[in-house]
């Protein structure tokens, strides 16, 4: 499997091949690979590459398993895992490698096709708030890397983004720096090669542009939203969502189904990753060409690192999924995807 690692954007591009599946887990629980489509997506790869070693239910579980165990928040993850290992369920050992290719493929198709009409419905939104200001492009905020380098393409959040913008609607994108992984310049990186204007901002920023009325609408991404639409997604996100209930702006998250947890009613329930401490401690960049790295803390200092927070159903406009832009409650998911409406209640 060929991956880009993004631990090295956005100053060098390298792609990598990940040839066994503890390759895959190791990805991911790097965050070489990231963003819950596509460690959903690069799981049942691993599947495969496990199967490749060994077929047997097993080995095949314990490789499920470890690669679960990789990051705990992403529903798409479990989701992806299941339905890849569901598939292997009653195929014999000697095709079981084939079969889970096959449903590796199957997810990452059902993540291009969900995303793209994730674009669709939220380039409706995008094209209303244009309506209303005709003489200035559409300003959006987001958080974290919610783009095509999250999933296998379009993105979820940017995908209203490159559609309008393709369409020739002048969009703004205000990206938040994300720290500490700094995701937010990923997103600077594929907005600049997508050729859509936008400008980096600290963190802190994000409250200070919102009360302002520099923002027409926060649009985010999701590792898990509840069946009630309680949203966990990248530290940082909440608090962007009060300072958008406080300015009126409208707070939409991209929620594709494979990201909802059914079982779950709070938000509360959802575990959250704490990571490694240097992830604080530790900042990287560039000098002269060359990565360097530069400790800003001693080993010494404690820091708490949780990499999401969650979001309130009550602060979310709605969520925009591939059946259609939903209000974040009960009834509305339901209603948008009758099939879980048991799990859920
Ligand atoms: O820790 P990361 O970088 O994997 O977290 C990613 C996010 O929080 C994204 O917003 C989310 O996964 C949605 S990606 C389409």
């Amino acid at each position: 499997m060929l991956t880009l690692d993004q631990t090295l954007l956005p100053h060098e591009e390298r792609w990598i091949r990940l040839e066994r599946w503890t390759d895959v887990a190791e990805a991911i629980s790097t965050m070489r690979v990231r963003g819950a489509p596509l460690i959903g997506a690069a799981a049942a790869y691993g599947v495969a590459l496990a199967a490749r070693e060994d077929p047997s239910d097993g080995a095949l579980d314990r490789a499920a398993a470890t690669l679960l165990g990789t990051r705990p928040t992403a529903v798409n993850l479990r989701w992806a895992l299941e339905r890849t290992r569901r598939a292997l369920g009653r195929v014999p050992e000697e095709e079981r490698e084939a079969a889970a290719y096959h449903e590796a493929a199957a997810i990452c198709e059902a993540d291009v096709a969900a995303n793209r009409s994730i674009g669709e419905h939220g380039g409706k939104l995008l094209r209303a708030l244009a309506a209303r200001n005709p003489d200035r492009p559409v300003r959006v905020l987001t958080h974290c890397n919610a783009g095509r380098l999250a999933t296998v393409a379009w993105g979820t959040a940017t995908a209203p983004v490159y559609l309008a913008h393709a369409e020739g609607l002048p969009v703004h994108v205000w990206v938040s720096e994300t720290r500490p992984r700094s995701q937010g310049l990923l997103t600077a990186w594929e907005l600049a090669r997508a050729g859509v204007a936008h400008t980096v901002v600290t963190d802190s920023a994000c409250g200070h542009l919102l009360a302002r009325g520099e923002v027409d609408v926060c649009l985010v991404g999701t590792d898990r939203t509840t069946a009630r639409g309680d949203v966990a997604n990248k530290i940082g996100t909440y608090p962007k969502a009060l300072a958008a209930r406080e300015a009126g702006v409208p707070f939409y998250v991209a929620a594709p189904s494979s990201s909802i947890d059914w079982s779950l009613a709070s938000g509360a329930a959802i575990p959250i990753e704490e990571r490694d401490g240097d992830e604080v401690r530790v900042v990287g960049g560039v000098v002269d060409g060359a990565r360097r790295s530069a400790r800003i803390l001693d080993r010494a200092t404690d820091v708490a690192n949780p990499a999401f927070d969650i979001t309130p159903a009550r602060l979310i406009t709605g969520l925009i999924t591939e059946r259609g832009v939903a209000l974040a409650t009960r009834a509305a998911l339901a209603d948008l995807f009758p099939e879980h409406a048991d799990a859920s209640s």
